[in-house]
């Protein structure tokens, strides 16, 4: 068995409302100044913890996170320059994907001396000085548990990845309750990026029994409550287990990571500003395809997560598997082809020569994703 670190928050807390038990968390009880990020929808969710915070005389920064689509590199900076003099000693994200990797990035970058340009890559950041929650309110990217923090260089178009483990939090809070007010076309494209986390994971060349449980488990839960949630954003329970499968899928970042599916999405996201969810949701039937034939058994044990209980073949199985994939993906209204989000076939061979700069991923992968494999793929999506 290959060796592998598995890093995840020291506390990871569940339950409903539990964002108003976050003032009384130990981990802030040395904290005076506290930089609070929060999503626009959400601030009015926060008041009580907010609240229980400055009534244990802690001075709280309620900044509201404003940017739309994934933050640029400009974007962070200019958070990071507004906020600097108020010299937090924790910094607590409230939010989507993009709102908590803002704040795991302030929270490393605050009072360094490194800054955001020195860190991009895997494992450049020296370290972390201050405290970090992460409260996530949408049910998708694993961040609040992960070492990634995902951002937009504006000048390349590309997305960059920021990798540490000291971008882990020290912990998280899972409140279903947040998620509640998500629309239903987010909850579906989130939702479908959570289930392809733990999907690259199970199915990547690096696949580890240390996460492989998390992975099913994640896919199993999603799979089963996606499409209610999606119907009725009002459903807690469904609510509930997205959040944990989403969880899940985060676990699975760190250590073992996503494969090419996430390559592939890299230039709709980066070039045409596809939501990173809705770009996977198309890719995943298609890429998972092209790799069964490189793994049927674990794409089999797929399927089977995703309640296929048909016998026969692994092969067969995995077809099932992948076809239920793209009928829950369907059921919850997200397009199909990559046609019907405006994505031409002159644009293929850029979007092909993107993915294979995305190494990181594409190494990962459990069969070799060719230009010319990428191009196909993108094709049979037009
Ligand atoms: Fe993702």
């Amino acid at each position: 068995m290959n060796s592998i670190t598995l890093l995840q928050p020291e506390k990871i807390v569940f339950g409903e409302n539990m964002i108003n038990e976050l003032g009384n968390d130990a981990i802030l009880e040395g904290s005076k100044r506290i930089l609070f990020l929060v999503a626009t929808p959400i601030l009015k969710a926060v008041e009580a913890a907010v609240k229980s915070l400055q009534d244990k005389n802690k001075e709280v920064n309620l900044v509201e996170y404003k940017f739309v689509g994934e933050p640029t590199f400009a974007q962070f900076n200019q958070l990071l320059n507004e906020h600097q003099a108020f010299n937090p000693d924790c910094v607590i994200g409230v939010g989507g994907g993009s709102v908590l990797d803002c704040a795991k990035l302030l929270a490393a970058l605050i009072n360094s001396t490194q800054k955001l340009e020195d860190v991009v890559g895997i494992g450049f950041l020296k370290g972390r000085n201050i405290k970090l929650i992460c409260v996530p309110t949408t049910s998708g990217t694993g961040s609040e548990v992960s070492p990634n923090a995902i951002l937009l260089n504006e000048d390349t178009q590309a997305k960059s990845g920021i990798i540490s483990p000291f971008l882990v939090p020290d912990a998280c809070y899972l409140d279903p309750v947040l998620t509640v007010s998500l629309p239903p076309k987010l909850t579906a494209e989130t939702g479908i990026d959570a289930l392809s986390h733990c999907i690259e994971a199970y199915t990547n060349k690096f696949a580890h029994p240390l996460v492989d449980t998390y992975a099913l488990k994640g896919i199993q839960l999603i799979s089963e409550n996606l499409l209610k949630a999606y119907k009725n954003g009002n459903d807690i329970e469904a609510r509930s287990a997205l959040l944990v499968g989403s969880m899940y899928g985060g676990l699975c970042l760190g250590p073992v990571n996503t494969s090419a599916v996430h390559a592939l999405s890299y230039g709709l996201g980066g070039k045409f500003h596809i939501a990173h969810g809705l770009s996977n949701a198309i890719l995943m039937p298609e890429v998972l395809r092209f790799n069964l034939s490189a793994n049927p058994k674990r794409h089999a044990e797929i399927a089977r997560a995703l309640g296929i209980t048909w016998n026969g073949s692994d092969e067969n199985i995995a077809a099932l598997g992948i076809e239920k994939i793209e009928a829950l993906s369907e059921a919850c209204g997200i397009p199909q082809k990559l046609s019907e989000i405006g994505i031409t076939k002159e644009v293929l061979p850029e979007l092909a020569d993107i993915a294979m700069k995305v190494t990181r991923l594409l190494k990962n992968n459990p069969r070799e994703v060719t230009r010319k494999d990428a191009i196909n793929i993108y094709k049979k999506l037009l």
